[in-house]
This record gives structure tokens, C-alpha cells and sequence, in this order.
């Protein structure tokens, strides 16, 4: 039951408190402009709990390490969307995934080829369903190849979204008709007028918590082709985002791709210099 206390005024300690754990243990930069951000999305919470302060909060907090989730779940921005920046997916049909198999065709005779990608930072879903229907579509009459995406979120509420694969109507806008009719059925009982994503597309993808700003490596066990890692980084200041880019550069195999969100670039003038080549607009290659 939601209790109507009156949250009372964030202080400036209190804010500090709250954007420091927050910025040392998932990297997302709060900064003063943030600060309205931050009573609106946590106020909800104190009232859940029956408290009318953010210093109260704070112990609580302390004494309660779980209570940790839905701070970042709350804190969290999670606006994505299928098929978000088309240009990348277009990419991927026109240009990379063509280039990728002629050049496998003459290397490697073995089937089936493998093909793997991660979504960094996937929110609810969208972003890592719209690769899959991308790779899977392209490779669909072709001859065997296995499809592997990893999805990860720091936030446990809209990974648990993207898991059930169902969306509103108004959700899958921006899915073409074709991709909508073959990879998706209508739901039925309790999720009648939601869509479902087909199970064939769900299995390539493994759904998994991961913090990105966590030190230490991603504990992944192969090379990727791709990264889809988009609207990230404007959450995080310049030091995450080099320490990440760092890392990125390690876990993709030579010549793979980084895709980053619209208004995110790579200064390559920086400790990145030589090691990422601008294909197209936010399109980077790791250079081989
Ligand atoms: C605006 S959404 C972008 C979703 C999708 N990539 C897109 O472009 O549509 C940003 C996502 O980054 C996630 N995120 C923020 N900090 C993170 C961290 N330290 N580790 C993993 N994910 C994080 C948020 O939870 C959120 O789901």
C-alpha cells in the first residue's frame, strides 16, 4: 500500500550521498542538474516505505545493501525502442553482414559459422530483439549459422521486461509489418491486444545482469563481432567511458563493430587514438 507522507527537501548532503554511491558502483554521473531527477524517481519509493526523509533514506540504505536494485532501478533511464536508429540495422543488412560472408566463405569451410553480439545496456528488450530479427532475417535461407546475443542491463526491473518478450501495441510501432507477422504472435488471455515475441527469436538471446562500470573483465568466453552499446555512455562522465571503450576493444574481434546511441562519439584523438575507425555516423571498427 502507497503511503501519502510528504517527502521532505533533498539537501545538498543528502544528494551528494546518494550521486556518489550511485556514480561508484554503476558509473551513471549525477550531476547538480540532476538533482529534481533524483527527488522525483526516489520519492515514490520513500513513500512506499512509509519514510519522509532522504537522510532516513540514506541509513536505511546502509543497513539494507538489497535496497541497492531499486535505487538504480529507479535511477535508471530506460526510454529505447525497436529499431532505434534504423541506419545501424541498415548497415548491418547492406554492408557488414554481406562483407562478412564472403569473407568467411574463403577462409573457413567448416559449417556452421558463428555470429555473436552484445547488447550493452539492452533496457527492455527492444534494442536486442530488433538484432535479432536483423541477423536472423539476413541469414534465414542461408546456409547454417548460429545466432548469439548477450543482452545485459544494470537494471533488474526492465530485464525482467525484456524476458517475458511482450510489448503493447503501441510498443511495436516500429517493427516493418514482415518482421512483425514472422516473429512475433498475438497474445492471447491475459496478455490479449500485447505481442509476443516468437520463441525461435527469444532463444538466441541470453538475458543477463551485468554492470558495465564494475571493475574487472565481462567474463566473456569468445570474441564478438559486435557491440551494440548505445545510449550509455551519456550517463557516464569521460573517465568510464575511456575505461569502458578499453574494454569494449578487448572483447570484439579484429574489424568489429561498436555501435553507439546518436547524440555518443569516440574521441579519437584521445587514448583511443588508432584503435576505432569511424565507418558512419556512430559506427566504429575496431581497427584489426
Ligand atoms: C536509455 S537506455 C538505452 C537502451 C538501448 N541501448 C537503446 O539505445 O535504446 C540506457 C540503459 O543503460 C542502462 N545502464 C545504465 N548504467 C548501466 C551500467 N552501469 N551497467 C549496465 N547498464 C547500465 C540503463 O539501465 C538503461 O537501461
Amino acid at each position: 500500500m502507497v503511503c501519502l507522507t510528504n517527502v521532505q527537501n533533498l539537501t545538498n548532503d543528502d544528494f551528494n550521498s546518494i550521486s556518489c554511491l550511485v556514480y561508484n558502483s554503476i558509473g551513471v554521473n549525477l550531476t547538480e542538474a540532476k538533482k529534481a531527477l533524483v527527488i522525483s524517481r526516489l520519492s515514490r519509493r520513500l513513500r512506499q516505505l512509509g519514510m519522509d526523509s532522504f537522510t532516513g533514506y540514506i541509513r536505511y540504505l546502509e543497513q539494507n545493501p538489497a535496497e541497492l536494485e531499486i535505487v538504480f532501478n529507479c535511477i535508471t533511464t530506460n526510454v529505447t525502442s525497436f529499431f532505434r536508429e534504423k541506419h545501424h540495422f541498415a548497415y548491418l543488412e547492406s554492408t557488414y553482414l554481406p562483407n562478412l560472408e564472403t569473407m568467411l566463405s574463403k577462409t573457413e569451410r567448416a559449417v556452421p559459422q558463428e555470429i555473436r553480439a552484445w547488447s550493452a545496456g539492452c533496457s527492455t528488450g527492444e534494442e536486442p530483439y530488433s538484432l535479432a530479427m536483423t541477423l536472423h532475417n539476413y541469414f534465414r535461407n542461408k546456409k547454417k549459422w548460429n545466432i548469439k546475443i548477450m543482452a545485459t542491463d544494470v537494471n533488474t526491473e526492465a530485464l525482467r521486461k525484456a524476458q517475458t518478450g511482450i510489448y503493447a501495441l503501441k510498443e511495436v510501432e516500429g517493427v516493418p509489418y514482415e518482421l512483425l507477422k514472422t516473429y512475433f504472435r498475438l497474445g492471447t488471455g491475459p496478455n490479449n491486444g500485447f505481442f509476443k515475441v516468437k520463441e525461435s527469436l527469444q532463444k538466441l538471446i541470453s538475458f543477463r545482469r551485468l554492470n558495465l562500470a564494475k571493475p574487472g573483465d565481462y567474463g566473456l568466453s569468445e570474441p564478438l563481432h559486435m557491440i551494440f552499446c548505445r545510449n550509455v555512455f551519456i550517463y557516464f562522465d569521460k573517465e568510464t567511458r575511456s575505461k569502458l571503450l578499453q574494454r569494449f576493444y578487448r572483447c570484439l574481434l579484429p574489424g568489429g563493430l561498436l555501435f553507439l546511441g546518436h547524440a555518443e562519439s569516440i574521441n579519437t584523438a584521445s587514448d583511443q587514438v588508432g584503435r576505432w575507425r569511424l565507418l558512419e555516423h556512430t559506427i566504429y571498427r575496431k581497427t584489426d
